[in-house]
Formats: structure tokens, sequence, C-alpha cells
């Protein structure tokens, strides 16, 4: 069988190897303690599952849905004003998604011809540069260095690049670098897509996973962000319902039409159950999102403190679910280094290289995990690495 090019742009790579590499070292008896995957862990509130429930047992919630009920749309709109102050009008400015990655799948479809260029963060959350190399548009990675606060430098783009590039995809707080924005980075993005005509899609996913009383902002707060640029928002981390697959596109009606006419030739909407419980998550108590993000800062704190008294210093992030952590002294390669950690401790982390190749030098580390086995992947790490 021949398959089509575009699937060069898929190939399995570095997270297949990883996966053989923990089979292999589950067959040895070892239970492998994951941090590779960004999968919550943790439950969603009762009165969400609630309404799931209630939702499966209603059997008029088995039609095709084809699209977001207007109840949903204006909870996001009513929750969207109340967290951010942002606007959105629930008929034309929200789009309900079968999670986010629906809707970053697909945008680049309605946007990108072949050649077109799109501006993509390096190292960046995968699907940002398969979308375009699945719509045959050419990548330009804007690096993210610490240096730079890992946010990419607009004036080292060049002219004739940023005149060919139709979109550009930014994501803070960001996965894998843990870093976060602030209004004065998206200022400078709204006023460069304007210059230069570019959509901007923000991706939002990790803004309610923050900590010590820090809020991350949405694009859609800075002046002028409604005109060039859409947000994605989801529930998966915020509520806990990543495999209940809902989240959103808010902003520039004009984009969200493209993408809502590439969308309604191929899916038939997010189940109706599944928007009920969406309804209950952003209409109910908020108490469990401010109880998520305080399970994940006790698991950053046991894991960066723990860490540190190896010998292994690591930045403490404001928010997302991810460490992002230097290679110890000594290593050069965080492929190699990845292979080490798992084959010596049991321990999975994803190499920094698995996001693009300014990943390389640093590993994903997410809290995915109890706080019991991070203490315990501490002290598998105590035992067997010295990092001084
Ligand atoms: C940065 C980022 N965006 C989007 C997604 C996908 O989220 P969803 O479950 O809404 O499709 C993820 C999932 O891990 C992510 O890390």
């Amino acid at each position: 069988m021949k398959l089509a090019r575009r699937m060069e742009a898929l190939a399995p790579g570095i997270f297949a190897e990883l996966a053989r590499a923990r089979a292999k070292k589950e067959a040895t008896g070892v239970r492998v303690i994951d941090l590779s995957v960004g999968s919550p862990d943790l439950p969603p509130a009762p009165h969400i599952i609630e309404a799931l429930r209630k939702g499966v047992e209603n059997p008029r919630n088995y039609t095709y849905p084809l699209s977001g009920k207007l109840e949903l749309h204006r909870a996001l709109a009513h929750w969207y004003k109340q967290r951010f102050n942002v606007e959105l009008d629930p008929a034309t400015e929200v789009l309900t998604l079968m999670g986010s990655q629906d809707g970053l799948a697909h945008v680049a479809l309605a946007f990108i011809n072949p050649g077109d260029i799109a501006l993509v963060p390096d190292p960046g959350y995968p699907i940002y540069a398969a979308s375009i190399l699945l719509a045959e548009g050419e990548l330009y990675p804007m690096p993210l260095l610490e240096k730079n606060r890992f946010l990419p430098d607009l004036t080292l783009i060049p002219p004739e690049v940023a005149r060919r590039a139709r979109m550009m995809t930014i994501n803070y707080p960001n996965n894998p670098v843990a870093a976060s924005a602030d209004a004065d980075f998206f200022k400078k993005v709204v006023e460069f897509a304007r210059t230069y005509d570019i959509v901007v899609c923000h991706d939002a996913a990790y803004a309610e996973l923050a900590y010590d009383g820090f809020k991350p902002m949405s694009f859609l707060e800075v002046p002028g962000a409604k005109e060039v640029g859409i947000e994605f928002y989801s529930l998966s981390k915020t509520y806990n319902m990543a495999g209940c697959r809902i989240g959103f596109a808010v902003g520039n009606a004009e984009v969200l039409r493209a993408l809502e006419r590439i969308k309604s030739n191929i899916d038939y909407g997010v189940f109706s159950a599944v928007q009920e419980a969406g309804i209950a998550a952003l209409t109910g108590d908020q108490a469990c999102v401010r109880q998520t993000a305080t399970t994940y800062q006790k698991r950053r704190d046991i894991l960066v403190e723990g860490l540190a008294k190896l010998g292994w210093q690591v930045e403490k992030p404001q928010a997302s679910m991810f460490i992002w952590a230097p290679l110890p002294r000594g290593y050069r390669s965080s492929m190699d280094f990845c292979l080490e950690f798992l084959d010596k401790t049991g321990i999975l982390m994803v190499p920094g290289v698995a996001f693009g190749a300014r990943g390389e030098g640093y590993v994903r580390i997410a809290l995915v995990q109890k706080e019991e086995d991070l203490q315990e992947a501490v002290e598998r790490a105590a035992s067997l690495f010295q990092f001084n």
C-alpha cells in the first residue's frame, strides 16, 4: 500500500519509541510512574457527572446534535464575561468543538493554501504543526527561548516571511514550556497580525490551572484581538472532562464561520448529553476548579522541591500542568536522558525534542499522578541519580 505524502507529517516517531521503552520496562515487573501524557487523572465534580448521567438517560439526546446548543454558548459567554471581562455574542462568537483539538486540527484547512506560511511555536503542542502540514502549508517555527521568557520574538520574523504568513498559533499558559504571557505580549501579537493580515489562534487550554493566586489572561482581553483572531478554550483540564470531548473556539465571527463550514462537512457535533454536562460545568459551583488547581500546585511543589534537594534545579511554573526542566548537567540529548531515566527509575517523561528542535535540552514532566506517586518518583530518583 502506498501512503499519501502527507502521512509523513504524522510519523509516530518519538512517542512510539517511548511507548516501546515503557512496555519493555513494565515487562521486567517494574511499575512505571507515567509523567508523560498530559491527561488529567482527576474526576469531574459530582454535579457534572450527574448532568451527564441525566443527559445519557434522555432518549431525545440521541439525534445528531449538529451544532452547539444556544444555552451552552450563552453559558460559555457568561463564563468568559465573569472570568475575563470579555464580551462574546453567543450566536456568532462561540463555536462548540469536539475538544479544542478538533478546532486546532481543522482551522488551518480554512485559511492555508498549499505553500502558505503558518507561524508556529517551537517547541509547541504537536497539532499546531501537524494541522498546517495536513493543509499542505509551510511551517515557520517561532523559537520559544528561556532568555525571552519563552515568548516568541516577533521582531525576528523577516518581513518577507510575515507577508506570506496566513496564520499564527500561540499558546499561554504553554504546553510544553509551562510559561505564561502578559498583556504586553498579546498587544504585540495583535499589532503584528494587523500589519501583516494574519489570523491568530490562541490556545488557552490551561488558563485555569494556575498557582499561587496567578490568573492567566485571555488573548481576547487585549483591544483589537477579536478583529484578528480566535481563542480555543477547553473544558478538558478546567473541569477534568478530557474524555468527554468538549471545547470551544471564541472570538472573530468570520474566522469561526469558516471553521464551522469546514466542520459541518466533517462531523455532526458534540453528543447533547456532553453539552448538558458542559452547561452544568460552566454554570455550576466553580469551587471544583480551584480545588483542581490546588491539587496540581501541591504536586508541582513536591516535584520541584524534591528535585531541587537532589541537585536538579527546576523553575516552578505559575500555570499549566507541566514542568519544563532543563537537562541535568552532563546530559545533552533529551531522548537519551528520558530513556536512561526510565530504565534506571521506572519514571516516564517526554524529551523536549518531541515538541520541536528548540525543545532539545529539556524534558517535560506532567503533573498527572497522585502526591504519593510523585513522592515515590523523587525517592526513586534520589536512590539512582546524583545531579550535582
Ligand atoms: C495545549 C493544548 N491544547 C489543546 C489540547 C487538547 O485539548 P482538548 O481535550 O480540548 O482537545 C491539549 C491537550 O493536552 C493541550 O495540551
